[in-house]
């Protein structure tokens, strides 16, 4: 199978019924992004996908096709992951950090998608990824942190 993934295309001797997560992670060494559930309820696994959040757990890589894939490694390559991964760092978001890089992924898209969002915005597309630790507060403050970085006149 051929994968494009972080911007280089890669190749993963696999069967195409081989969840994206376990490419990623056992045949390219891209082990940010995190196994919780396997079963698309946790968030854990969130990569891009065409630029749209996915979860990797239970998305066949056959099904990719050419679509590039973005993981948590190249997060900071754009704006709104750049944004964020300051924020995350300002807030002092993380605990143990296991959901972190579904939470990241999962915000980058958030904010590609809607640049200033409210916090029901941030509510409805955060509300599937899960965090044991709890620190769902200083990920909405984290996400309107970045929101205001990036659109300074939208500041909420
Ligand atoms: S590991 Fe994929 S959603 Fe939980
Ligand atoms: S920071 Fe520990 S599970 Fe989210």
């Amino acid at each position: 199978m051929r994968v494009l993934v972080n911007g280089t295309v890669r190749e993963a001797d696999v069967e195409p019924d081989t969840p994206l997560l376990w490419v990623l992670r056992d045949v390219f060494g891209l082990t940010g992004t995190k196994f919780g559930c396997g079963a698309a309820m946790c968030g854990a696994c969130t990569v891009h996908v065409g630029g749209v959040a996915k979860r990797s757990c239970v998305l066949p890589v056959g099904d990719v096709g050419d679509q590039p894939v973005t993981t948590i490694e190249t997060l900071a390559a754009s704006p709104a992951g750049k944004a964020l991964q300051k924020a995350w760092l300002a807030v002092d978001v993380v605990q143990c950090g296991y959901c972190q890089s579904g939470q990241l992924m999962q915000a980058a898209a958030l904010l590609d998608a809607n640049p200033a969002p409210d916090d029901a915005a941030i509510d409805a597309v955060m509300a599937g990824n899960i965090c044991r630790c709890g620190t769902y507060g200083r990920i909405r403050t984290a996400i309107k942190q970045a929101a205001g970085e990036l659109s300074p006149t939208r500041r909420l």
